[in-house]
């Protein structure tokens, strides 16, 4: 089955002033679209074609003759996490469960966006920050290019695009000013408590 673009979950206008219309306009029409079209292009052949966008992510990241379809196909994963975590107005209350969990793994709020906002700008080159949780515990962690903690067996909780493209419209060279507004103003706190529910339920079924 052919990978689709999913919709924006919110207007493009809903993000302004943090992350502008035009901005999303590009990021989600043009740029997230290559990937899905590239990921459709580069699939063919391959025996992956029936395969989840979960599947063919890792199946393709361990072919080194797969690189360009892990790319592709990272990419549209990662943007399709991207998306579900933002949120007009966001980062406003955080439900208990997660802010004790940050308070006890993390150090507390202040010094999770502190860590978080570092961490995506030493992110060398284009990458991600991550929220995952990792037997067991809370970390922050950044990948480079299409990679994600889907391989390498983490559960992601939260993420942000610091690929220049997420950014240079509205903050031209500030990739930290762009991540402190996410960690400010942008995060879906209610989405990443569900992703971490769901992380414990089958923790529990395991
Ligand atoms: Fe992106």
């Amino acid at each position: 089955m052919a990978f689709e673009l999913p919709e924006l979950p919110f207007p493009y206008d809903a993000l302004e002033p943090f992350m502008s219309r035009e901005t999303l306009e590009y990021h989600h029409d043009k740029h997230h679209k290559a990937y899905v079209d590239g990921a459709n292009k580069l699939i063919a052949g391959t025996g992956l074609e029936n395969k989840s966008l979960e599947q063919v992510v890792v199946a393709s990241h361990r072919d080194p003759r797969l690189r360009k379809l892990f790319n592709n196909a990272g990419q549209h994963w990662n943007h399709s996490q991207f998306w579900k975590c933002l949120k007009a107005d966001g980062s406003r209350s955080v439900p208990d469960e997660i802010a004790k969990r940050i308070d006890a793994d993390l150090g507390g709020l202040g010094k999770f966006k502190k860590d978080f906002v570092a961490e995506g700008v030493a992110d060398f080159g284009s990458g991600w920050v991550w929220l995952v949780l990792d037997a067991g515990k809370l970390k922050i962690l950044t990948t480079a290019n299409a990679e994600s903690p889907l391989i390498l067996g983490k559960t992601p909780l939260l993420t942000c695009d610091v690929w220049e493209h997420a950014y240079y419209i509205d903050y031209r060279n500030q990739r930290e000013k762009f991540l402190q507004a996410f960690v400010d103003h942008l995060i879906d706190w209610e989405h990443v408590a569900e992703l971490y529910g769901k992380a414990g339920e089958r923790q529990a079924a395991a």
